[in-house]
């Protein structure tokens, strides 16, 4: 029904071609570099806050890495089980589709080591504890209790927009720790393929689906937006406590408050708005219900 040449076996083909291990990535002499950013200034917004040093700008830009690599440690638990429990449906028939959609599984599990092996590394090099949101059970729990449709919705929204942070933000930067570089390059290879195995997920769950249940996933689309950006409240101000801990630095209300919002900003076109505005994303919502498309368009802005 959607106008793509995506399937399974290209998508399989091309994941068989790009496979990295996490020990390619990170460990031994392959360090993070606490001197650099580790995200781009698009994602990360740390400029605009207008009383920081440049060296304070790198140490929030380098908490909102933290931040990046626990958020996603957060999404992917509940991708995980997501797309093992759709290929569990999806077992008998093209031999393609099967190993597709069990190295798609695979990739979200080796992600998760990444991310965590990332993590390690980062609180072994910052010298302080950066809080996070969570536990991850509980997220899961939570996404998961919505309708197949509705998660396989947010999901596509979080593969777009992984791809987005490296194309938009990263690929070009020059300034980057390259550590980090890596870590963004080689999400950004895998969930290539992903963004076309949801989008054929998201195919065969809705030709089996009545409109009700179509309305009742952009509900769902919806809810699942709204629970990641009330964490991100949240996460905003841990990172900014995180801050005044690494530095020692004594912030007044108004810095206080200047600073939570330009994280929250900054968080919120991350998580939100990358995903939301992307043109593949928006195309794949409008082939299932227009009205969607429109409504999505509308709620934007808060999130840009
Ligand atoms: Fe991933
Ligand atoms: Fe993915």
């Amino acid at each position: 029904m959607m106008q793509h040449n995506y399937s399974y076996q290209s998508a399989l083909a091309a994941s068989e071609r790009i496979s990295w291990k996490v020990d390619d990535i990170i460990g031994g002499d392959k360090k993070l570099d606490f001197t650099k950013p580790f995200l781009p200034e698009s994602l990360a917004q740390v400029k605009n806050i207008s009383f920081l040093t440049s060296e304070e700008q790198i140490t929030l830009n380098q908490i909102r890495g933290h931040e990046y690599l626990s958020m996603f440690g957060l999404v992917e638990e509940f991708i995980l089980p997501y797309v093992v429990d759709h290929a569990r449906l999806e077992l008998s028939g093209d031999d393609y589709r099967v190993r597709a959609l069990l190295g798609f599984a695979g990739e979200e599990a080796k992600h998760i080591h990444l991310f965590k092996r990332f993590r390690r590394e980062f609180e072994e090099g910052f010298g302080t504890h950066c809080e996070f949101i969570g536990p991850a059970e509980d997220v899961r729990r939570f996404v998961l209790s919505h309708s197949p449709l509705g998660i396989g919705i947010a999901i596509l929204h979080i593969e777009w927009m992984t791809l987005r942070h490296y194309i938009e933000g990263v690929r070009d930067n020059q300034d980057l720790d390259l550590q980090f570089k890596s870590l963004l390059k080689h999400h950004w290879a895998e969930e290539s393929q992903h963004t076309k195995l949801d989008t054929l997920i998201i195919e065969s769950v809705v030709k089996d689906s009545t409109q009700k249940e179509i309305d009742q996933a952009f509900q769902d689309y919806a809810e699942i937006g709204m629970f990641l950006d009330n964490g991100s409240k949240q996460q905003a101000e841990f990172d900014v406590e995180s801050f005044v801990q690494a530095t020692g630095r004594r912030l007044s209300k108004g810095e206080r408050d200047e600073m939570s919002a330009a994280v929250l900003k900054g968080m919120r076109w991350t998580y939100l708005g990358t995903g939301m505005t992307h043109p593949n994303f928006l195309a794949t919502v409008e082939q299932i219900k227009p009205e969607a498309r429109k409504q999505i368009e509308e709620m934007a802005p808060v999130f840009c």
